[in-house]
């Protein structure tokens, strides 16, 4: 399946080390072509994971099965006037943020496929998340499911909770890297070589996350490993007077008010 990405930065390279990784059968890994205003992005973009360049909207859409739409919201507009008189029926998978599913119809032609995903950086490594609302792919959006499913999980969700969901599973890696950082930074703090620390932090983060995957709450966790009167006591209640869930509530709902002013 050949897949177009409009678009070569950041987004674009993640979804591609993701699509391309040796693990994926190659009869199953897509050909990625490439596309960018910034033709050196193009180039940088396709020689990380042995893609193709193209060289115009036009022709990246004519060469694709999927196309990826991956700008900035403000770019969106001009990107799809480039490739409204090309689409036809092949999906277009939209990952801008805060761009809706109405505005994306509505700059194409009628009965143009389109779908909107929010996408996470953990797709480099087939560990993403992504959520789909699906607006007129019909029976594109099993093709799109399993584009995506190679390099994580696919949650179908309603465009209504689009901008709350994105708000965790989008920026939620960047909240909890914070996080990483500073208990990183503390450990170092108290004495750990950075790059234990680091490991010890990493490890700490992912057993967590496998727990709670496995079906246990995280109060549930947090309660097991909070004998009264030990060390993760102590901590945890210098965390609660810091205000760390205030904190956390402030910067979901500061994500999810950006979401809205950003097309
Ligand atoms: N980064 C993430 O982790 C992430 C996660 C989820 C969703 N997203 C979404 O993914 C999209 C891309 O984000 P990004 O971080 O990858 O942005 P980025 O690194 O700035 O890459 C966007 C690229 O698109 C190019 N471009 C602009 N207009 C274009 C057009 N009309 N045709 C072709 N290429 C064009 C830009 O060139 P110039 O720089 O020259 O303008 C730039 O190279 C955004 O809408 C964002 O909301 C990103």
């Amino acid at each position: 399946m050949n897949v177009g990405l409009l678009g070569s930065g950041h987004i674009a390279r993640a979804l591609s080390a993701g699509w391309s990784r040796q693990v994926i059968a190659a009869s199953r890994r897509p050909r990625l072509l490439f596309f960018d205003i910034a033709l050196e992005a193009a180039a940088e973009a396709a020689g990380g994971c042995g893609g193709t360049v193209v060289a115009s909207a036009t022709e990246l859409v004519s060469a694709s099965d999927i196309v990826v739409l991956a700008v900035r919201p403000p770019d969106v507009r001009d990107a799809l006037a480039s490739v409204r008189d090309t689409l036809g029926r092949r999906p277009l998978a939209s990952l801008a943020a805060g761009v809706v599913l109405a505005d994306l119809l509505a700059a194409l032609p009628a009965g143009a496929r389109v779908g909107r995903l929010m996408p996470n950086v953990a797709a480099a490594v087939g560990a993403g998340v992504f959520l789909l609302a699906d607006g007129s792919l019909g029976a594109s959006l099993r093709t799109v499911r399993s584009l995506f499913a190679e390099i994580g999980e696919v949650v179908e969700i309603d465009e209504s909770s689009f901008d709350a969901a994105t708000a965790i599973s989008g920026c939620g890696p960047g909240f909890v890297a914070l996080f990483m950082e500073a208990l990183e930074s503390a450990g170092v703090a108290a004495g750990l070589e950075p790059a234990a620390a680091r490991a010890l932090c990493a490890g700490a983060f992912a057993g967590t996350a496998e727990l709670v995957r496995s079906g246990r709450a995280p109060a549930a966790v947090r309660e097991a490993i909070c004998s009264p009167g030990g060390m993760t006591a102590a901590g945890i209640r210098s965390l609660e007077r810091a205000g760390v869930g205030d904190a956390i509530a402030a910067a979901v709902a500061a994500a999810v008010r950006r979401a809205g002013e950003l097309a």
